[in-house]
């Protein structure tokens, strides 16, 4: 009786939130009706990530919490999908045998029949190079930002990362579709379109990245065009003037550097030494002089002297990036780093961490600072006048994706607001209408 409901919880990365769009998707179409809360779903997904042992810790113990309930509701249905789920398949149910169903992220499309009636359970964990094929109805929160995948998997194969093994070969859409997807997304009243895959800028269908890019720009309605993720082995200077010259592209970056000494780049086989690196900031920086660049970093990578650190301090420390995501190295089993000797101490790897974010947060202090009095174009997370019971203060980001806070009522009708920064902070910015 009543509408069947699922409950999605997702971890990781933005590809695993567009994907459990996806997943939303296939079952709005199967009549099922998400919910947000877990004790009246008849079915319970978790998208699942394995990028650090944190990521998958978390997943576990959450998945063990509703053993007792699947135990009381035997009716209840609990798939795993994402890459954890690609990597342990059927061990998975060996030891969560309270799961029904296991589904990697290049068989999600499998979804639709093993949610059917009466379906037993099962694993789908095959290697599918057709993914780029299927178009799977997305199923979207309401708002103004929307995410489209443009490529899967990853070829890269950094020796500690477990993304090429959880997400097979890399493959690129065909750019029609794209730009159908995206054309469609303007007409529902997206403004913002962020194209996600693991090396973007090597986005390779009938046309290149920067044509794309091109292409999307011209569509009508879309006000901000944003791209994650970069590598920086293939940043062309194309790409670097596209920024600077497509009026819709935003004027932000996130380059993951991963670490400022070449012999533990190598080691990471990033394909890229800290100079090339350098002189892809030269080229972003000399056609968009104000753009912001964000970036990834390891610290204590096996086999990391104190001296190759150092080499991380200060190409933080010369680079000044707008926002940094640190991480202390995690090994993967399975991955080539994790059998290299050298593996480091966690407490060494937590103190370089923890300098590595201690510079950078001043960085970050200074530069949000050098914007106090500008005046600058935000897009709001809701728009104006639904904005809290008293309408007084709004929120949205900047082109460059900082966050900014605005106190004052914010008129217009539209999702964005031209502001002067008032305050530059640690995470945010503060500013008034102007
Ligand atoms: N494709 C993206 C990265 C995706 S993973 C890229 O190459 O830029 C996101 C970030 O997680 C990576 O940039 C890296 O900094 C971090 N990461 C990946 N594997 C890790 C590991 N084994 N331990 C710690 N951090 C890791
Ligand atoms: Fe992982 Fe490297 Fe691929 Fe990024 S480029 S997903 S870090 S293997
Ligand atoms: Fe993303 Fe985590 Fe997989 S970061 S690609 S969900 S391992």
């Amino acid at each position: 009786m009543g509408t069947k409901k699922a409950y999605i919880k997702t971890f990781g990365c933005q590809m695993n939130v567009h994907d459990s769009e996806k997943m939303a998707g296939i079952l709005e179409g199967q009549g099922y009706e998400l919910t947000d809360d877990r004790r009246v779903a008849d079915l319970v997904i978790y998208n699942t990530c394995s990028i650090r042992q944190k990521a998958e810790q978390k997943f576990l113990s959450d998945l063990g919490r509703l053993k007792p309930v699947k135990a009381q509701r035997p009716g209840l249905r609990i798939a795993v999908a994402g890459c954890l789920a690609q990597q342990m398949g059927e061990s998975l149910i060996k030891r969560a045998p309270h799961v029904d169903f296991v589904l990697g992220p290049q068989n999600i499309h499998s979804l639709a029949e093993m949610t059917r009636e009466n379906k037993p359970g099962g694993v789908a964990t095959s290697e599918n190079p057709d993914a780029t094929l299927l178009e799977l109805p997305a199923s979207r929160k309401e708002g103004m930002r929307a995410w489209v995948s443009i490529m899967y998997g990853c070829n890269n194969f950094c020796t500690y990362c477990i993304v090429p093994y959880t997400r097979g070969r890399e493959t690129s859409r065909n750019s029609l579709n794209i730009i159908n997807e995206i054309k469609g997304l303007t007409k529902d009243g997206f403004k913002e379109v962020t194209l996600l895959g693991q090396n973007v800028n090597s986005y390779e269908s009938d046309i290149g990245f920067v044509e794309l890019l091109r292409k999307i720009n011209e569509i009508d309605g879309l006000r901000r065009l944003r791209f994650v993720t970069n590598h920086p082995g293939n940043l062309s200077e194309r790409l670097a003037e596209a920024i600077g010259g497509l009026d819709k592209v935003c004027e932000h970056i996130h380059l993951p550097i991963q670490s400022g000494s070449d012999s533990i780049l190598r080691a990471m086989n990033r394909k890229y030494s800290f100079s090339d690196y350098m002189k892809c900031i030269e080229l972003l920086r000399k056609y968009t002089p104000d753009i912001a660049i964000t970036s990834d970093i390891i610290a204590g990578f096996p086999g990391e002297t104190a001296e190759d650190h150092e080499s991380t301090v200060n190409a933080v420390k010369s680079i000044e990036f707008d926002g940094l995501y640190a991480f202390r190295y995690s090994p993967r089993p399975g991955t080539k780093a994790s059998d290299m000797d050298g593996h480091l101490d966690d407490p060494i790897k937590q103190e370089r961490l923890l300098e590595i974010l201690e510079i950078q947060d001043s960085i970050t202090l200074r530069r949000n600072q050098a914007l106090e009095g500008r005046v600058m174009e935000v897009m709001l997370d809701i728009p104006p006048g639904t904005n809290g019971p008293d309408g007084s203060v709004a929120s949205g980001r900047t082109r460059t994706n900082k966050i900014v806070n605005i106190a004052n009522h914010v008129n217009g009708s539209d999702c964005f607001a031209m502001v002067r920064i008032t305050r530059g902070n640690k995470h945010s910015l503060s500013a008034e209408p102007a």
